[in-house]
């Protein structure tokens, strides 16, 4: 298991290109199941999320390429709508395939994606729209087992929370059936709008709302198709906390600042200047972070739940009491025991957590429990007095596209260290 390791206390300062979303690449990896045909994804990541999702994606007898940044997926010949285990256990957002291999075989067998670190991460809304879409589904021994138990026709689908997930397949279901489904309620964040114009570029006609209503109107097939991959929002905000911690001033490229508008204010409230034009954002912070009083993650366009940790982290160095609500996920302040090793001091009552920002944080070895929160122990080793050592980089690597690179290229002074496997 690779570990990072980190000496605190360089200002950061020059250029990061932004890697492509993870969050986008996943569900369009899943929607080249629905093409028959040859789909290049351009800016698509080097993520271990990412291989998952193409090992999947071979499984179900897709031929796939990658060269760079571009991934070409030969959908023509897929043959298996079973996604067995071994695959399901590599990444649990592998749910987004069950919309998309519904939508090409008319059945599909998943085993159950089951909880992850951060959460129970359940699949209600994922089900119950299925079915409301005229697929039978049956969950026994940890399968899930769907069919289309009749044409699938016009569909009014209302979600109770605007699920970012059972979007997606609802979405993936629907692109190629018969009639008109209009998704009231559906997730607004801006992956699910680069869905709907991959889908696009393949001849599917899928419209998102701006209000939260998605339309989508069943084609009879998807060809051929070219997309690039939107900027990784979330990336871009843990890059932007690392030099809010440790000062500097960094210029993002390949991003798109309309994509994390809401969070822009924390950066301001906590004392950072932020400048954006075109497809670039800068911060300036010159000065110990001030604390940023009142931080509740929401849906999109709120506050976002993946920046909610390397915030944490930049705040935890801050002058005053901040706090975080996590309204999203219910589990999702693991990394707040590893911070408290760095000398940080929170404090965490169900789903709020009291920061009182402390001069210094000292370095530790600690652990990723997480894919956010293993940024936010990266994060805060930039800034901690010594050496940080953070484990379990395995997580980090399902999400950031070689962390340490980026960050060294900006002044930090960071190494991964590759460890066999014991
Ligand atoms: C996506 O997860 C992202 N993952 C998550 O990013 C992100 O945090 C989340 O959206 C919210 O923005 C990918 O896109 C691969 P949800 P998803 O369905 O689709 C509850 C990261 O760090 N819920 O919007 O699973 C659920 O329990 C990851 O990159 C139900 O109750 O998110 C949670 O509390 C983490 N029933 C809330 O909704 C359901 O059927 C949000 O879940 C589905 C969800």
């Amino acid at each position: 298991m690779d570990s990072i390791i980190i000496r605190g206390g360089r200002r950061l300062g020059g250029e990061i290109n932004v890697q492509g979303s993870k969050n986008s690449s996943l569900p369009i990896l899943a929607a080249t199941v629905l093409v028959k045909g040859i789909s290049v994804i351009h800016n698509c990541p080097y993520l271990t999320d990412v291989d998952a999702a193409i090992e999947i994606l071979r499984h179900l007898g897709c031929i796939v390429k990658r060269e760079n940044h571009t991934v070409t997926v030969d959908s023509r010949f897929v043959s298996r709508y079973e996604i067995p285990d071994s695959l399901m256990r590599e990444m649990r957002s592998s749910i987004v395939f069950l919309g998309s291999i519904l939508g090409r075989m008319g059945q599909a067998v998943l085993s159950s994606p089951g909880g992850c670190e951060i959460g129970l991460r359940p699949i209600d809304l994922h089900l119950s729209s299925l079915r409301k879409l005229g697929f039978a589904i049956d969950e026994t021994g940890g399968k899930i087992s769907c069919r289309k138990q009749k044409t699938l026709t016009e569909g009014i689908i209302s979600l109770s929370f605007p699920s970012v997930g059972a979007t997606e397949n609802i979405m993936l279901a629907c692109a190629l059936s018969g009639g008109r489904t209009v998704i009231l309620n559906a997730a607004r964040e801006p992956e699910i709008s680069d869905l709907a114009a991959f889908l696009n570029s393949a001849g599917c006609r899928i419209e998102v709302g701006s209000q939260g209503t998605v339309v989508i109107d069943g084609v009879k097939r998807a060809g051929d198709c070219e997309h690039t991959v939107i900027p990784d929002r979330i990336a871009a905000l843990t890059y932007l906390c690392a030099a809010g911690a440790a000062g500097g001033d960094i210029l993002l490229k390949n991003v798109d600042f309309s994509d994390f508008l809401s969070v822009i204010p924390v950066f301001e409230a906590a004392g950072c200047t932020v400048q954006s034009e075109k497809n670039t954002v800068r911060l300036m912070m010159n000065d110990r972070p001030k604390a940023v009083r009142d931080i509740r993650t929401m849906p999109y366009p709120g506050f976002p739940t993946d920046a909610q940790a390397p915030v944490m982290a930049m705040v935890s160095i801050a002058r005053g009491t901040s706090v975080i609500v996590e309204n999203i996920f219910e589990s999702r302040f693991k990394h707040v025991g590893e911070l408290k090793k760095m000398g940080a001091k929170i404090n965490v009552e169900g789903r709020v957590a009291v920061i009182d920002g402390v001069r210094s944080l000292y370095g530790a070895h600690v652990e990723s429990p997480d894919l956010r929160g293993g940024s936010a122990l990266v994060v805060a080793g930039l800034v901690a007095e010594g050496i940080t050592t953070v484990g379990c980089v395995s997580h980090i690597d399902r999400g950031y596209e070689k962390i340490e690179d980026c960050l060294k290229s900006v002044g930090a002074d960071i190494e991964r260290q590759a460890l066999p496997d014991s």
